[in-house]
C-alpha cells in the first residue's frame, strides 16, 4: 500500500502542476483530497492493512495529505498570478494609439467679430468701458438730448421696468457713465461693447435684441478730421485695404454735426450690386461731434474741449463682412451656422 500511497502523490503533484484554469484545480482537488476522493479511500482501506503497518501508513497517509494540500495552496497562487498577468496584459493602454477625435467648439461669430472690433480701437489707443444693460431713462435718453416728448423716442422704443428704468437701446449711455468715470482726466478714448434692446419684431432685419460698439474720444482740440480718419483706419482693418469710406450728414441728437458712415460695398468693391442695392456703398454705422450738452452732462467744460463719437451694429458688421442675410441665425444656435466662423 505504501507504494500506492507514493504514487498517487506524485501522480496528484503533477496533475495540480499541469492545471491552468482554477476551476480545473479545485475539480482535481475534489479527485485526490475531497472526501470521496482518492486519498481518502486509501485511508478508509487502512483497516484491512496489518496491525504492525497501519500506524506508519497511517503517519504517511497523513503526511501525502498535508503535502498535497500545500501543493494545491501554491498552484492556487500560482494561477491567479497567472489570472493577473493574463488581466493586465489585455487591459494594457497603448499610449501611442491615436486619440478619438472632438468638437472643440469656436467663439460665436458675434463675439469674434466684437473681439476684432476691440483689438482694431485698442490699437488707436481706445479703452474699453462698459455699462449696464439697465439703464436709467436719465443715462438712456435725457443727458443725452432726448427728453421725454422728443420725436427720437419713436425710434427706439424699448423695454421698461418702470418708468425711469428700462433696457438701454443704444451703447451711447456708457459715453456719458465713461466722462463722469474719468472727469477730470483727458484725453477720453474708450470703446464700449454692449447689448442692446428695442421693442421690435424679429424678422430678417430687425430683433429686439442685438449688439453695439460705441466710440468716444474725448480731448482739446478734437476735430471732425479726427473722426474721419480713426474711422477709415477701422474700415480698412475690419474689411480690407482698398476699403474707402463715405460720411453722409444725419441727425442725431447727442452729435453736431452728424453724420452717418458708408462703406464701399464689400461684395462689388463700388460697382453696384445686389447687396449694395446697386449703389456701391453700405451704410455701417453712426457718428458725429459729440453735442456740447452732452460733454457738459459727462462733468466736462464744452468750451475747453471737444470730441468725437460713433455707434455701430455687431450683427449689422457681420454681415456685411460675411454676407449673412438673416438676423435671426445670430439667435438661433445653429451648429451649421455657427461652426462656419472659425
Ligand atoms: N446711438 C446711435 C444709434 O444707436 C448711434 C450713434 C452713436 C450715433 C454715437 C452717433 C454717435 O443709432
Amino acid at each position: 500500500m505504501e507504494e500506492q500511497i507514493l504514487l498517487l502523490k506524485q501522480e496528484a503533484i503533477n496533475a495540480f502542476s499541469a492545471a491552468t484554469k482554477m476551476e480545473e484545480l479545485e475539480s482535481l482537488k475534489a479527485k485526490y483530497l475531497g472526501r470521496k476522493g482518492q486519498l481518502n479511500s486509501l485511508l478508509k482501506r487502512l483497516p484491512t492493512m496489518p496491525q504492525e503497518v497501519r500506524p506508519t501508513l497511517g503517519k504517511l497517509l497523513n503526511q501525502v495529505k498535508s503535502d498535497l494540500e500545500n501543493v494545491f495552496e501554491e498552484q492556487t497562487a500560482r494561477l491567479r498570478r497567472a489570472e493577473l498577468q493574463a488581466k493586465l496584459e489585455s487591459e494594457k493602454i497603448d499610449i501611442t494609439m491615436p486619440g478619438l477625435p472632438f468638437d472643440a467648439g469656436n467663439r460665436h461669430v458675434l463675439t469674434a467679430i466684437t473681439q476684432e472690433i476691440i483689438d482694431i480701437f485698442s490699437g488707436m489707443g481706445f479703452e474699453i468701458a462698459e455699462g449696464p444693460e439697465v439703464e436709467t431713462d436719465q443715462n438712456n435718453f435725457v443727458a443725452l438730448n432726448i427728453p421725454k416728448d422728443h420725436p427720437a423716442r419713436d425710434m427706439q422704443q424699448t423695454f421698461y421696468i418702470t418708468s425711469e428704468i428700462l433696457l438701454r437701446t443704444h451703447t451711447s449711455p456708457v459715453q456719458i457713465r465713461g466722462m463722469r468715470a474719468r472727469y477730470p482726466r483727458l484725453p477720453v478714448r474708450l470703446i464700449a461693447p454692449g447689448t442692446v434692446y428695442r421693442r421690435d419684431q424679429a424678422d430678417a432685419r430687425h430683433s429686439p435684441i442685438f449688439h453695439q460698439v460705441e466710440g468716444l474720444a474725448i480731448g482739446e482740440g478734437v476735430r471732425f478730421s479726427d473722426l474721419k480718419g480713426t474711422l477709415l483706419v477701422f474700415a480698412r482693418r475690419m474689411f480690407g485695404p482698398d476699403t474707402v469710406i463715405r460720411m453722409r450728414p444725419s441727425y442725431f441728437p447727442f452729435t453736431e454735426p452728424s453724420a452717418e458712415v458708408d462703406v464701399s460695398c464689400t461684395v462689388c468693391k463700388g460697382k453696384g450690386c445686389r447687396t449694395c442695392g446697386g449703389s456701391g456703398w453700405l451704410e455701417i454705422l453712426g457718428s458725429g461731434m459729440v453735442h456740447p450738452s452732452v460733454i457738459r452732462n459727462g462733468g466736462y467744460d464744452p468750451e475747453r474741449v471737444t470730441g468725437f463719437a460713433f455707434g455701430m451694429g455687431v450683427e449689422r458688421i457681420a454681415m456685411l463682412k460675411y454676407g449673412i442675410d438673416d438676423l435671426r441665425l445670430f439667435l438661433l444656435n445653429d451648429i451649421r451656422f455657427l461652426s462656419q466662423f472659425h
